[in-house]
């Protein structure tokens, strides 16, 4: 199917303005498994997209083999887009099928939240959520009528996967899906959440990337004590509740990061951030301390090329996305209304998850800045779940690739309804950077292996 020829046209404006080449050809491969997408309005002025590929193992049926829910961070990263082409999905972002997808062991379910995020949107700007209270109610809307719309799906196990801002939203998300579950409002086989690389207690990581950069050789004496005192300024303004400040400060102690470390990569500690100019839009001349925030940890997730598949052959492919929304159009707006969150721990509602028997995953990237993993372990100490001590005091296995393999290439530790996951050589992006080990760990997690 031919793309809209509006939205053709508009295309070619925007990609006029942003000086990028039209040159991209992209060819859909001939579809191998079954998918299914579809809208759900989970407010009034609220429509909520997702995307739906039954498992494509050659010796399962999709039946015998669990569903897993991917949710992407920002808040405003697209799991559609992000997650599914960047990370785990069947094909790569050049539509080249992906070695490492976890749909030859799962079901995967991408769903665009907040609303207003991918090809999620909203009618109206006063709808967008501004809470983690709202992000949940409005993905049990969604998981209430995914359910009932797809019955096979009832019986399977069902899995949260989640990375960074996600993986606050997963927590919160898999706490009210357990009540749901429990008041029989949603028919689903809940087995466990998995939060990885999660925004969980964002002051416990801003507090680490002294010490971790310091301890990488990233940061000297000077500099150290620089992104101390700035992380300091940022506990101060969360133990006060003062959660919108907080979130400038912190946007603070990254510019200080930066500027001590010749500009590292919040995500991967072993490259270097893009420069800031080649990022830069037209919001540069409106640039508030949030807008530069947004630019920082949204727009990578929503990189051109990306924008050019989703807005491009994807949406042709889709054929439901509405003529005036286009993949990524609203994403800054989602970011900016959460302003009042960002800085809020999440670590109550984990104690919460692990209190109910809810099967508990926590996997970090060992170069990770942005959520590092010293910052993870950090809140995980502050859990208040009686079986802490015993956690703590096992001691963690190695994990490799494959049998034949001597590299290793992760630690695990688990006890009872906890599991920890140091996934090595992996920055923030862990299934983009250690395809293998998040494979072989999702299906460690959902009883595969
Ligand atoms: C796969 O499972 C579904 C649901 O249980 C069933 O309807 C279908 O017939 C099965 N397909 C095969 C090929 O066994
Ligand atoms: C898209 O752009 C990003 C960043 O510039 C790059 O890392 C990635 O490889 C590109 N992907 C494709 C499919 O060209
Ligand atoms: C949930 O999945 C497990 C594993 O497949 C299965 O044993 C169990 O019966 C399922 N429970 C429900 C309520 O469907
Ligand atoms: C939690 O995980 C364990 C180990 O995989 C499994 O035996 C148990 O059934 C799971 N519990 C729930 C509630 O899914």
């Amino acid at each position: 199917m031919e793309p809209e020829p509006r939205f053709c046209l508009v295309s070619v404006l925007l990609l006029l303005l942003l000086g990028l080449s039209t040159g991209t050809i992209f060819d859909l491969p001939a579809d191998e498994g079954k998918e299914v997408w579809d809208y759900v309005t989970v407010r009034k002025d609220a429509h909520m997209f997702w995307w739906l590929y039954y498992a494509t193992s050659p010796c399962k049926n999709f039946s015998e083999l669990p569903l897993v829910m991917w949710l992407q961070g920002g808040p405003g990263g697209s799991s559609t887009g992000f997650g599914n082409f960047e990370e785990i999905g069947p094909l790569d972002s050049t539509l080249k099928p992906r070695k490492t997808t976890w749909l030859q062991s799962a079901s995967l379910l991408f769903v665009d939240n907040p609303v207003g995020t991918g090809f999620s949107y909203v009618k109206k700007d006063g709808t967008y959520a501004r809470d983690l209270a709202t992000v949940a109610s409005d993905m049990m809307v969604l998981l209430e009528s995914f359910f009932n719309c797809r019955p096979e799906f009832q019986t399977v196990p069902f899995y949260i996967f989640s990375e960074s801002y996600g993986g606050k939203m997963a927590a919160g998300i898999a706490l009210e899906l357990h009540k749901a579950i429990q008041e029989g409002t949603i028919k689903c086989n809940f087995s466990g959440v998995a939060l990885g690389d999660s925004w969980i207690s964002p002051v416990d990581s801003v507090l680490s990337w002294g010490p971790y950069l310091y301890s990488m050789s990233l940061l000297d004496d000077q500099g150290l004590a620089e992104v101390s005192q700035v992380a300091e300024q940022v506990l101060d303004a969360v133990n006060k509740g003062l959660y919108k400040e907080a979130t400038q400060l912190w946007g603070q102690a990254e510019m200080v990061v930066e500027q001590n470390t010749d500009g590292v990569n919040f995500y991967n500690i072993l490259t270097k951030s893009a420069p800031m100019s080649a990022m830069k839009s037209s919001l540069e001349f409106t640039q508030s301390h949030l807008v530069h925030l947004y630019q920082r940890h949204v727009r990578h997730l929503n990189q051109d090329n990306l924008s050019q598949l989703m807005n491009g052959p994807i949406r042709a492919k889709l054929k439901i996305i509405p003529e005036d929304c286009s993949w990524g159009g609203q994403a800054e707006s989602v970011f900016l209304n959460m302003e009042g969150d960002f800085m809020k721990p999440a670590i109550s509602i984990v104690d919460e998850l692990l209190e109910a028997g809810v099967n508990v995953t926590v996997y970090n990237g060992q170069l990770d800045l942005i959520v590092d993993t010293m910052g993870q372990e950090a809140w995980v100490r502050k859990l208040k779940w009686a079986d802490l001590p015993k956690f703590t005091q096992l001691k963690w296995q190695p994990l490799y690739r494959d049998p034949q393999s001597s590299q290793t290439a992760a630690f695990v530790k688990s006890y009872k309804n906890l599991a920890f996951y140091w996934i090595l050589k992996a920055g923030h992006m862990v299934p983009s950077d250690q395809g293998d080990m998040a494979l072989k760990m999702m299906k460690l997690v959902t009883g595969q292996e």
